[in-house]
């Protein structure tokens, strides 16, 4: 066991943990922060991603040994401000851009990196963005379109 620190949705948070403990679990069953998915556990679909220091990270090769010190936003911290959803969530909503919603959590941490680093993305800077990211429900345009929405670029 290890003991680490880090800032977890703004909240610092002391850990106790196997060095090679999963950040998707540590998240999930550790810190009761269950809006990170969990799809393939092998870093192809994306659906675990969350923000590492800003950057989109897949949670599920994301060992906790090498996150002391680190900042880690999930979905949860986007609102933590206060109720509602965020711009990506209401934008995803609004397009159609979410079904059975395991890919979603993931789509809307990268958007939002993407949106940090180019706020006014293309479509084809977008759908590089999200590369990464499994969708086995929308077909993608949906998808694509909403985090277009949420930069303003609404068609
Ligand atoms: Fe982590 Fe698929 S669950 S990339
Ligand atoms: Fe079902 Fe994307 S909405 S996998």
């Amino acid at each position: 066991m290890i003991g680490l620190d880090l800032t977890i949705n703004g909240r610092s948070v002391r850990a106790r943990v196997a060095p090679l403990t999963r950040l998707l679990d540590f998240l999930r069953e550790h810190q009761g922060l269950a809006g990170t998915k969990e799809g393939c556990g092998e870093g192809e679909c994306g659906a675990c991603t969350v923000l590492v220091d800003g950057l989109p990270v897949v949670s599920c090769l994301a060992p906790m040994g090498q996150l002391d010190g680190a900042t880690v936003t999930t979905i949860e911290g986007l609102t933590a401000a206060g109720p509602g959803l965020d711009r990506v969530q209401e934008a995803l909503l609004d397009e159609g851009g979410t079904q059975c919603g395991i890919c979603t959590p993931g789509i809307v941490m990268v958007a939002h990196a993407l949106l940090a680093a180019n706020p006014r993305p293309t479509l084809d800077e977008i759908r590089n963005a999200l590369a990464g990211n499994i969708c086995r429900c929308t077909g993608y345009t949906a998808i694509y379109e909403a985090v277009y929405r949420a930069a303003g670029r609404a068609r």
